[in-house]
């Protein structure tokens, strides 16, 4: 059987989560140490570990079928690729800053200035966008270094925890965009693993949706059970089993995690005890 190539980060900040989640669906590679290309034990797949910004490439020759990839690499070197999934990790945000003692404070405050930046494409058509003139300088790594040995005045580079802007000295002023782990697809895949992708897209969306909501079992009185119920929207609506002990009811159902605080002070708050809240590895809906 013909497998479906996919192409994740050699290594770097998007490697680590790209394997844990093809190993979350159910695909176990036998990863060698400095392999470049790698088979899934039990699933038609191939891994090719290969530098991020080669990947838009790889996708658009059609030598890789699908990718994991940044959002904003894809941006920048593959606006002409599409993703079928946002895959939830690796989220940062593409953005301007400029020294904290620098007195510009927002885009149209760099015009005619220098900008140091990895991502000259992104960057080219933003300011376009808005209309600014800037001089920029490419450069592969260490942005943020540039303007302290005055080779710029403002730098764009991807902001994760802010960490590197902080201990450079400098200041967000613009935020391009916000980016996250994608699922992209060559333009050229074929039939036979375009279905190949949908038992991948299935899977990955099984996980995400898990990765995203709680399990919740709790006991409640019989007499508060339709305003608990009420709190709780369950995938259909909460499953009510009777305890042992008369008037009493065990409750158990499906939370977003996104609400969760707030779902269980309002559960609480109606008279929910022995709340039981356990984590969830895989929703099929
Ligand atoms: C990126 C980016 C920034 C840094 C931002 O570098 O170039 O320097 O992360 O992250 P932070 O806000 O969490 O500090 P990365 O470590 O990915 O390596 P790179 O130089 O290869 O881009």
């Amino acid at each position: 059987m013909k497998k479906i190539r996919i192409a994740v980060q050699k290594s770097g900040r998007l490697n680590e989560d790209s394997m844990r989640i093809l190993k979350e669906i159910g695909i176990a590679i036998d990863n060698g140490k400095d392999q470049l290309k790698a088979s899934a034990r039990n699933f038609p797949l191939e891994v090719f570990y290969l530098r991020n910004g080669d990947i838009p490439q790889y996708l658009r020759d059609g030598v890789v079928d699908v990718a994991i990839i940044g959002e904003n690499v894809l941006i920048e070197k593959g606006s002409d690729l599409q993703f079928v999934e946002r895959l939830g990790f690796s989220k940062c945000k593409v953005s301007i800053a400029v020294p904290k003692s620098s007195k510009a404070n927002s885009l149209k405050d760099l015009a005619g200035k220098r900008i140091a930046t990895s991502y000259p494409n992104t960057v080219q058509k933003y300011l376009q966008q808005n209309a600014i003139d800037a001089n920029l300088h490419t450069i592969s790594g260490s942005v943020e270094i540039a303007p302290s040995i005055g080779l710029a005045d403002g730098i764009c580079d991807i902001v994760s925890s802010g960490s590197t802007l902080f201990k450079n000295g400098l200041k967000e002023i613009e935020v391009l965009f916000e980016s996250e782990a994608v699922l992209a697809v060559s333009p050229l895949i074929s039939e036979e693993m375009s279905t190949i992708l949908e038992k991948i897209q299935f899977r990955i969306k099984a996980v995400l949706k898990g990765r995203n909501s709680k399990y919740i079992l709790l006991n409640a009185p019989n007499d508060k059970l339709s305003e608990i119920i009420s709190v709780l929207p369950g995938m259909k609506s909460p499953t009510v089993l009777p305890l042992a002990k008369n008037g009493w009811s065990s409750v158990h159902s499906v939370i977003d995690k996104g609400q969760f605080w707030e779902i269980i002070d309002e559960l609480k708050a109606s008279g929910a005890e022995g709340i039981l809240v356990c984590p969830i590895e895989n929703m099929v809906i």
